[in-house]
């Protein structure tokens, strides 16, 4: 399976040059688009997806032309959004089944099956009797997975599903991504380096919509080696922390101590004045 993109332009009507003459080859697995926010990650996916268009350029999905044959596309695309608006008061199984019949299901045994399936795929079978409306970020992260599975996609695209969810949501999503990602093409954005180095076998860093490196996770790991430390610090520390260096992140942890990322120099943030310096990648 192969998705070439060529010379790829988008200029919105505001100005902003959110693709900027972009090329890249991406083949079968898991695929990360690691970018900064307005790298273009929502605007590439958006296009990919046949949601807009855009100024130039051309899209392959192995022989399909995306651009000019946009059905052909879609029956074999499933995209989760950003953000997957307002979930009606229906339990998982129920939405599930009517969007399984949407996309054309008729047989009530069929759509029985398939819904059962998408369900355990993404560990959602226990909870398939409770509202979406009621779910957790990561459930409902996992339920626009099941959605997406309705129709067996060949290419899946799903843009920042981790933005928001603590870490063991986090790890319980990404490991149903890594099962679905087995025998398709999947491209999914983020701004966590984490998430492309645990899960990806390519990658590719955005910004201004263009592509910075093309590379493997590990080798883009090298480059930030002695530069981005993780460490935990007190909840009241975080200010001096900020006015001291450059914090990336920081996530509560659920002692009401905080998980930090700094770009910082080694040696200068080692020599800091900041207790118990027990730094780690
Ligand atoms: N519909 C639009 N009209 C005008 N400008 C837009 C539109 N959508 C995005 N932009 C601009 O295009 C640039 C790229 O935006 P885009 O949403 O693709 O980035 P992103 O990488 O997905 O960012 P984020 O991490 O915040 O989701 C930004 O400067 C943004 O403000
Ligand atoms: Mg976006």
């Amino acid at each position: 399976m192969k998705l070439t993109i060529n010379n790829l332009t988008k200029t919105y009507k505001n100005g902003v040059k959110a693709i900027d003459d972009l090329s890249l080859e991406i083949g079968t697995g898991m695929f990360g688009l690691l970018g900064p926010n307005g790298a273009g990650k929502s605007s590439l996916m958006r296009t990919i997806a046949t949601l807009q268009s855009p100024d130039s350029g051309s899209i392959m999905f192995n022989d399909i032309d995306v651009l000019k044959d946009q059905m052909s596309l879609r029956k074999i695309l499933g995209y989760l959004p950003q953000s997957f608006g307002v979930y009606p008061k229906m339990s998982a199984e129920d939405l599930l089944d009517y969007f399984a019949s949407l996309k054309g299901v008729s047989s009530k045994t069929d759509r029985e099956k398939l819904v059962k399936e998408v369900l355990e795929i993404t560990n959602l079978y226990d909870v398939r009797k409770k509202h979406v409306a009621g779910y957790s970020g990561g459930m409902k992260q996992r339920f626009g997975i099941a959605q997406l599975l309705l129709n067996n996609p060949k290419l899946i695209v799903v843009d920042e599903p981790t933005a928001g969810l603590d870490p063991a949501e986090r790890n319980r999503f990404l490991n149903v991504l890594r099962e679905v990602g087995t025998n398709c093409t999947v491209i999914f954005s983020t701004h966590i380096v984490d998430d492309v180095k645990e899960l990806c076998n390519e990658m590719a860093i955005l910004n201004g919509g263009r592509i910075l490196k093309h590379i493997t996770p590990i080798e883009a790991t090298k480059g930030i080696e002695g530069v981005i430390w993780t460490k935990i610090i007190e909840r009241d520390d975080l200010e001096t922390m900020e006015a001291n260096y450059n914090v990336l992140s920081s996530n509560y942890n659920q002692d009401n101590t905080l998980n930090i990322r700094v770009y910082s120099n080694h040696l200068a943030f080692r020599e800091s004045k900041i207790p118990s310096p027990k730094l780690s990648y």
